[in-house]
């Protein structure tokens, strides 16, 4: 049997009809492309945060059944976080508001240890979340920033060996960009980072919602992602080994934990959406990211094949690899207006550069980004085609 024999016969035991019937947000009336934002949530999630809520929670630990109960919650949501990065040890797995969040108190604590000659790089493929905090440490610690440049017409991450020195302290990329769908090779970077000593900060955010995500594989040190863009609720997971953990020292309340990761979470923890995290990892894994990930590769051709049809659409990057995140504009409209257009058609495909800011300007497309098409576990090949016809219609074509 072939791979493509192989690909295809996986592709169809995966029923995008029957996952569907999972999500009651789902309005058939809307074709939706803005899943990169956040997705929907399957019954299966809001139940776990209403049964939770409804449970009667307080706080973690003591005599009471509820105390346990806020414990087995926290320990099983960290426990599915560690299955989803591949992570050893669910000790590693610490919850935050976000990853926005998350990230700039990791780089506040970081930068503990930085000074003068000290640098950092960045990429400027990344959402700004995996920048600014970085960038703002580095700056109060006295410490060089160093960006990382990507081709501005393929969206392939440039080579990082030229910019790492002996100095380097850290590297932060994304394991995929929510502007451009990039998915750089995070495995190669890290290594040369490691080479000089530099820790690895990968975003994961935009990634988790389309492909199985290995920490090990990837080399990264500390991995952020967000449960929302995956089917889950509204926070932000931190992901490294422990070891590494214990040797940071974060802010932290005299009376609260100094244990690892409680160390690293500020205050009472979100039982009900930590039970909505368990849940959305357990939708993903029984659905199986990989054939999520074939499932979107499918659409993904189908999608780039229509586009490269309609004469007056530009799509923005052509990387290798990639998730299906297409960029396009529409040649003499804004993309405000595109997007406006096909919402009055019934799709739903934002305008923006989507936080990812540095990205939207080295590409050319300054502040107003374009229209991005976010395909995703949900999406059918229906939905492609209807905004393919909306974008011909809007192009005038
Ligand atoms: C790639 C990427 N990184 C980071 C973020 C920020 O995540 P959060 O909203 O959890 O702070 C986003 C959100 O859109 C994102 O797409």
């Amino acid at each position: 049997m072939t791979d493509v024999d192989d690909m295809v016969e996986s592709t169809t035991a995966y029923d995008v009809d029957d996952l569907r019937r999972a999500f009651p947000g789902l309005d058939p009336g809307l074709a939706r492309f803005d899943g990169p934002g956040g997705s929907l949530v399957p019954a299966v999630v809001t139940d776990a945060v209403a049964d939770t809520l409804r449970a009667g929670l307080c706080q973690r630990g003591g005599p009471t059944a509820q105390g346990a109960l806020a414990d087995r919650t926290t320990l099983d949501a960290r426990a599915a976080i560690a299955r989803l990065v591949g992570l050893p040890d669910a000790r590693g797995v610490v919850f935050g508001r976000s990853m926005t969040a998350l990230t700039f108190d990791t780089a506040r604590t970081l930068a503990q240890d930085w000074g003068p000659g000290d640098e950092v790089v960045v990429s400027r493929l990344d959402h700004d979340a995996n920048i600014r905090p970085w960038v703002v440490a580095a700056e109060r610690a006295g410490a060089t920033v160093r960006r990382l440049g990507f081709d501005p017409v393929t969206a392939e991450l440039d080579d990082v060996e030229p910019l790492l020195t002996d100095r380097t302290r850290l590297v932060a990329v994304t394991a995929a960009s929510n502007l451009l769908g990039t998915r750089p090779d995070v495995a190669a970077l890290a290594a040369a980072a490691h080479e000089v000593g530099a820790l690895v900060h990968v975003d994961a955010v935009h990634l988790a919602a389309h492909a199985p995500v290995d920490l090990g594989a990837l080399g990264a040190d500390l991995l952020v992602c967000s449960p929302y863009k995956f089917f889950g609720p509204h926070l932000g997971a931190l992901v490294a080994d422990p070891a590494l953990l214990e040797r940071l020292r974060p802010d932290k309340l005299l009376p609260s934990s100094d244990a690892v990761p409680e160390r690293f979470e500020l205050g009472t923890l979100p039982y009900e959406l930590l039970a909505g995290v368990t849940a959305a990892v357990e939708f993903t894994e029984s659905w199986g990211m990989a054939a999520v990930e074939r499932h979107e590769a499918e659409l993904l051709a189908r999608l780039l094949e229509g586009l490269a049809g309609i004469d007056r659409v530009v799509v923005h990057g052509r990387p290798q690899r990639r998730t299906p995140t297409v960029l396009v504009t529409v040649d003499g409209l804004d993309p405000v207006e595109v997007s406006r257009r096909l919402a009055d058609r019934g799709v739903v495909a934002p305008a923006g550069s989507f936080y990812a800011l540095e990205a939207s300007r080295h590409a050319g497309l300054g502040d107003g980004g374009g229209v991005r098409i976010g395909l995703g576990a949900y999406t059918t090949g229906d939905e492609v085609d209807r905004l393919l016809a909306g974008l011909r219609d809007v192009a005038g074509e």
